[in-house]
Order: structure tokens, then sequence, then C-alpha cells
């Protein structure tokens, strides 16, 4: 018969918390949960920081479990990167940062380029900040490999009323204006129907203006 252990309150933990271990009808550990009161701590001195600097702060705010916190801020960067994701879907996955922290030091866009060397026949699919879009839209569209891009923008509406979310379309110009609203027209767009290159020559990399 199936029965639930419970082992509360848990001790050395500030706060209130409790174990509970699911156990099924032949006594096999089904599940087993750690229940704690969340909050939101420290999250100012976060704010802006690069992700992989994580590990080292959130195991210096807490006496008891350094080590947990260490190792949930590093389960946390690998989802925010889904790397082991991709590794379970079975994709040869790379990754870089620009300090070479994690992965490959560069740009994302050189390993593009050494991966389209080897297939020029993929098709890509990107997302994240908009002047990495750029420089990648720059890549593939130099090769004319075809590219979709999942833009991020403020939503107010989510229905195209406000326009808070337009970037330019391609052949935008302030005689034949073509916005597009993220919200309802994307957010994924095909590559061509975005105006990269007064994005590009803005300096900004963003057909929207405001994504740095
Ligand atoms: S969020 Fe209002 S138009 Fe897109």
């Amino acid at each position: 018969m199936p029965k639930t252990i419970t082992i509360s309150p848990v001790s050395r933990i500030e706060g209130h918390a409790k174990i509970t271990i699911h156990i099924d009808d032949r006594g096999t550990v089904k599940d087993a949960r750690f229940h704690v009161n969340e909050f939101r701590g420290f999250e100012k001195f976060c704010e802006g920081r690069l992700m992989w600097e994580m590990g080292g702060i959130t195991s210096r705010i807490c006496g008891i479990c350094p080590t947990s916190h260490l190792i949930t801020s590093a389960k946390a960067g690998d989802d925010i990167l889904a790397v082991t994701e991709f590794e379970r879907l079975g994709g040869e996955t790379y990754v870089s940062t620009d300090d070479g922290s994690l992965g490959e030091a560069g740009f994302v866009t050189r390993v593009l380029e050494r991966k389209l060397d080897k297939y020029p026949c993929a098709e890509v699919y990107a997302c994240g900040p908009m002047p990495m879009l750029a420089a990648v839209e720059q890549v593939c569209g130099t090769r004319n490999v075809p590219l979709q891009v999942s833009l991020e923008a403020h939503m107010a509406c989510g229905v195209g009323a406000c326009l808070g979310c337009v970037v330019k379309g391609a052949g935008h110009s302030d005689q034949a204006p073509n916005y597009l609203c993220t919200c309802k027209e994307g957010p994924v767009f095909d590559a061509k129907e975005l105006d990269w290159g007064r994005a590009v020559a803005t300096g900004t990399g963003c057909p929207q203006g405001g994504c740095r």
C-alpha cells in the first residue's frame, strides 16, 4: 500500500522546512520532496551580473549549506543554457562565452561560422540579445542560410493594440513605414522580414532601437 513518510520540521535550516518521501505499493521510493517557504532574497546584487558568477556568490550567502547553494545555482545556470536538454535530445551542443569561463571563448558567431562551414545546408534558429541576432543574421545572410529569429520585446497588451513591441520590418523607411508587432506577427520571424540593415547601422543592433 502506498505511503508517505514525512520529516517535519527539518532542523539545521533557517525557517520551516519538511521532507516528504512517497513510497509505492512495492516499497519503492517514487518521489521525494523538500518543502520550504520560498522568498525573494538578495536578488539586487545579482542583477546585471554574469550568470557564471552566481555559483561563487550564492555559495557564500548561507553559512549552513554552501554546497547546496553552489549546486543549485550551477543547475540553474545549466537550465538557462538548456545544455543538458539539448544533449538529451541528441544534439551536438556547443557553449561559448565572452571570457571563456564556460565553453569556448568568443562570440557565438565564431562557432556558427565553423558549423556552417561543415553543414552549409543547415537552417538556423536563433534567440537572444538583438546585437547577437544581428551578428547571426549577417553570418547567415552572407551565406544565404535560412534563419528564423525569436525576438524579445516589452509587451503591454499582447494583441497588437498598444504598438509597444513593434520592430522595423524589411523595407522600412520614414516614407513607407513597415512596423511589425512582436506579439502578434512574431515573436518568431523569418530574418528576411526584418530591417537588419538599419539595426546594424544604428549600432544598437536592434530593429526596435531599445534593446542593448
Ligand atoms: S504588446 Fe501591444 S502591440 Fe504588442
